[in-house]
């Protein structure tokens, strides 16, 4: 299982990253929040782009904006291996700004938030490297994990099926020693505050990395 670790809930984010290089987690996940899509804003383009230089790890980039273009270009020289947008704002441009994330040689795809459904995703699964499954409610960290994900899951699984393409599948939010379990065909989770709260970050990383399918 690959693990991307969110900084999001951490005060002191320089501290969590550098002990995350010390770490196995796979990828660095960067909640980015405009304040529109979300209600709170997070991080800036700057802070981003500083994060980038002392990380080790490469970047998972997470955009929780309403206009994914601007943030795309700023953030496409922040060492990305993935960069994710949200569908609920793609609207008709969103193969152009697939298109535009992959022009920066970025694996590029959508996140999906738990009240819309999956089946819009199908316009768009052949054209995406990775798809985020929220687990929460896109704009904090710390939030209890939706019981309806698994389910989602689930459809989201036999619409790749359908279409005989197998992009990465990832979810995020409210993933802890129990929830990890629900969604174990995954191939990457996300966790936030179960690694950063804790004291051992590479004991919980090591938990979710040796989930068995
Ligand atoms: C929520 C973010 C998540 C969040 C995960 O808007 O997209 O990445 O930070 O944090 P936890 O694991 O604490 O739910
Ligand atoms: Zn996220």
């Amino acid at each position: 299982m690959l693990v991307s670790v969110s900084i999001l809930s951490c005060n002191n984010k320089e501290a969590a990253v550098r002990n995350l290089n010390f770490s196995s987690a796979d990828y660095l996940h960067i909640d980015f929040m405009d304040g529109k899509f979300t209600k709170k804003k997070s991080l800036k383009i700057k802070e981003i782009r500083e994060i980038s230089k002392y990380s080790v790890k490469k970047l998972d980039v997470h955009l929780m904006v309403t206009k994914p273009k601007k943030y795309i270009k700023k953030l496409a020289e922040v060492n990305a291996s993935y960069m994710t947008f949200h569908i609920e704002a793609g609207g008709k441009k969103t193969k152009d700004y697939l298109n535009l994330i992959k022009s920066y040689e970025i694996k590029a795809g959508l996140a999906i938030s738990p009240n819309t459904s999956i089946d819009i995703l199908e316009e768009y699964i052949e054209d995406v490297d990775i798809i985020l499954l929220m687990s929460v409610h896109p704009g904090a960290g710390g939030q209890e994990f939706l019981e309806e994900t698994p389910k989602r899951l689930q459809e989201l699984k036999t619409l790749c099926q359908e279409h005989n393409v197998s992009p990465l599948i990832s979810v995020d939010g409210g993933i802890n020693d129990k929830t990890m379990n629900l969604v174990k065909d995954v191939d990457m989770i996300v966790a936030g505050s179960y690694v950063t709260k804790s004291k051992e970050y590479e004991q919980n990383i090591q938990s979710i990395k040796n989930i068995t399918k």
